[in-house]
């Protein structure tokens, strides 16, 4: 109901939106949970898919359901021939993630007459087909970038061991997936599923609030997702830690530069709207990035460097006064870089690990009777009324 009151939020810090059933955070405590389940619980014994039904319906599925749910996603794999052409329109030099939200909102013009948000049928249809798809495209904007043909989808594979096939492979039948990778990134993917009402959710939403399709709505929510704050601090973590190394300058002197916040410069994967302890899916990569390095047998100082930068940070007061710890994007960078991928692909696996929760938010929106079109109010603070001059 309107109140009539109108009160000043910046950043939506106090104001919440909606009711939601998705994911639950306590950033005090460092807790989060997909549904009920703890997350550490989550990434130690689900899959992608699994968590995706999850988020999507509510409860773990059966083995039937699950064995269905995949198979579906397998079909729907393919891209049309000529949105491929699509791809073939953009400089090679293209940003993966401009490339996948584009790509992403073109889809929409395939399924035009099956993307109407209110039937159910559409909806179902259309999220499997989201779920297929976003890999593929992903995977044929990295190709692109680096002048390689497109593979066709191997849907004997896995949904990961596909992606990484689509990625790595060079010839259709050469590709083998190493399981280490395949499982790392496996839990990375599922590590960023859902976070509640993020910038990009709250897109997704404000966005679907509109009657807008679900193509539409993920396009805007990877939109959302590219900038640094947000998903795009993945990639300018491993940018900054490149700096940091190449210039020579030492770790204390560039925490002191982020301190004095000469030119705006951020230690970039530190802080979070929401974790004020710890975030738990920063614990848990760290984790990761350990054992991968370890496992692939890839020695990178940059992973050095993310440490004794954590460590300069976490014992500093500036730090501690403001409550800023690693959140999931200060290691994921070091990690997907030992994969084999190109840092402008980080971005783009983030929105592969977050299609899910955009589906599942677009579905409790569009599901729940309380939603209306999302229009915030502002102070305005411009002139008061004058009459145009007259000649
Ligand atoms: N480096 C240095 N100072 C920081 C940082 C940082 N990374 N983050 C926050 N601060 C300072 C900020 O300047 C402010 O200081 P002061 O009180 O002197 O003005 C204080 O801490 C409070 O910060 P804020 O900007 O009001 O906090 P916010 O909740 O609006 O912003 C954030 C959260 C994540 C955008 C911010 O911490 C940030 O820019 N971090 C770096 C980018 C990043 O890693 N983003 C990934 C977020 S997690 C993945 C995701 O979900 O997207």
């Amino acid at each position: 109901k309107q109140t009539g009151h109108t009160s000043l939020d910046y950043g939506f810090v106090n104001t919440a939106a909606t009711r939601s059933a998705v994911t639950y955070i306590d950033g005090d405590k460092g807790i989060l949970r997909y549904r009920g389940y703890p997350i550490e619980q989550i990434a130690q014994h689900s899959t992608y898919l699994e968590v995706a039904w999850l988020l999507l319906y509510g409860d773990l599925p059966s083995a039937s359901e699950l064995a269905d749910f995949d198979d579906r996603i397998r079909r729907h794999t393919l891209l049309h021939e000529d949105l491929k052409h699509f791809f073939s329109s953009l400089p090679h030099t293209a940003h993966p993630m401009s490339v996948l939200s584009a790509a992403t909102a073109a889809l929409s013009t395939y399924y035009e007459d099956q993307s109407d948000p209110n039937n159910p049928e559409h909806v179902e249809l259309n999220t499997v087909r989201l779920l297929a798809k976003l890999p593929v495209i992903a995977a044929y904007a990295h190709k692109k970038s680096i002048g390689q043909a497109f593979l066709y989808p191997d849907n004997s594979l896995s949904f990961v061991d596909n992606f990484l096939k689509l990625n790595f492979g060079v010839l259709a039948e050469e590709y083998r997936v190493n399981p280490v990778v395949s499982r790392a990134l496996e839990r990375l993917l599922i590590l960023h599923e859902d976070h509640e009402q993020n910038a990009s959710t709250s897109t997704v939403r404000l966005v679907g609030s509109t009657g807008a399709n679900q193509f539409s709505s993920i396009s805007a929510g990877i939109n959302a997702l590219y900038g640094p704050l947000h998903g795009g601090a993945n990639e300018a973590v491993l940018d900054m830690l490149g700096r940091i190394r190449d210039s020579g300058e030492s770790v204390e002197r560039f925490v002191e530069r982020v301190k004095n916040k000469e030119d705006g410069v951020k230690l970039m994967g530190f802080g979070h709207r929401v974790y004020k302890n710890y975030d738990p899916r920063a614990k848990l990569v760290k984790e990761s990035a350990d054992e991968v390095l370890t496992e692939l047998g890839v020695v990178d100082p940059l992973l050095d460097l993310a440490k004794e930068l954590e460590e300069i940070a976490l014992s500093d007061d500036y730090f501690k006064e403001r409550r800023l710890y690693p959140n999931v994007d200060f290691y994921t960078g070091v990690i997907y870089k030992a994969m084999g991928f190109p840092t402008r692909m980080f971005t783009p696996l983030f929105a592969i690990g977050r299609l899910p929760g955009w589906l599942a938010h677009w579905r409790e929106m569009q599901n729940d009777p309380q939603t209306k079109i999302g229009r915030p109010q502002q102070l305005y603070v411009g002139s008061a009324a004058r009459d145009y001059p007259q000649a």
